[in-house]
This record gives C-alpha cells, structure tokens and sequence, in this order.
C-alpha cells in the first residue's frame, strides 16, 4: 500500500484526440483508455489520481503551479509543447516534487524537431515508446518507489 501519495497527470494539446489521431503512430486506445488503465493501477494501492488533459499552454502551466502542496509526483505528456515550451519548463522547475516525463511514441525515431525536450532537463524521469504502456509503466514506476521508500 502507498497511502496518501498524490499523482498529477497532465496532458498537453491533442491528447484528446487519441484512438483516431494518426493511428499508425499512437495506436487506438483513447486517452481515457489509458485514464482507466491508470486509476485501476491507483486504486489497488490507494494512490489518488488527478487527471488532466489541455489543449493549452496557460492552462496546463498553470495546473503544475496549482499541484505545488497538493501533488506528490506529476506525470506529463506535454505532447507538442514538449518541443516549445520554455513556460512550460519554468513551470516544472518550479513544481518541488517528482516528475517523470511520458511519451507513447519514441520520439527520437521521428522528425529531428521531436529530438529535443524543453523539459526532460527539469524532470526525474522519462519514459517513452512503449506506446499506451508509457503511462503504465510511469505509474507502476512511481508505486514501486514510493513503496521502496516507506
Ligand atoms: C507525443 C510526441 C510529441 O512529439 C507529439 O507532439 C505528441 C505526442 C507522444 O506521446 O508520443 O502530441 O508526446
């Protein structure tokens, strides 16, 4: 059991549109598909889950400045501010928890513009590529160290 840890996940602009958005690429699964997979996870190890998905940079930088004091760790997929955002970034420096960084597909196999992450230097961890898996295994990652630490 991890009693009282507090996750935030955010995700940023188009996320919303998974399980029809470029299929090839992110698979079918929505994002509440992936919502769901990570409640249950939460749920079994009485964890609280906020989850969050945004269209906009303000909205979501000013989600990461609410979470301070209230979310333990925050989970990101910042999606295509990842490559833009230096708010964004300011925004996680700031935030004094953990942090890990989440994308579905591998994006250092796509265009050289996907390459860089604004915000991989201001986070704890990255996971990327394992598709719908990546949120899971953030979670599942989480737990256990949180377990490890009690
Ligand atoms: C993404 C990768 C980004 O480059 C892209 O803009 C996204 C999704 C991913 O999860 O693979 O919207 O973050």
């Amino acid at each position: 059991m991890t009693a009282s840890l507090n996750i935030m996940a955010i995700n940023g602009p188009n996320l919303n549109m998974l399980g029809t958005r470029e299929p090839d690429i992110y698979g079918a699964d929505t994002l509440a598909d992936m919502e769901a997979k990570c409640r249950a996870i939460c749920e079994a190890e009485a964890a609280t889950l906020d989850w969050i998905q945004s269209n906009g940079e303000a909205e979501i930088v000013t989600t990461i400045q609410q979470a301070v004091g209230r979310a333990d760790w925050i989970v990101i997929n910042a999606a295509a501010l990842t490559h833009t955002s230096v708010a964004l970034r300011d925004a996680l420096a700031l935030f004094p928890g953990q942090k890990i960084e989440v994308h579905l597909s591998n994006v250092h196999k796509r265009e050289t513009f996907r390459h860089h992450s604004m915000i991989s230097a201001v986070v704890d961890g990255v996971v990327l590529g394992f598709g719908p898996m990546s949120y899971v295994m953030a979670i599942r990652g989480i737990l256990e160290m949180a377990r490890e630490a009690e």
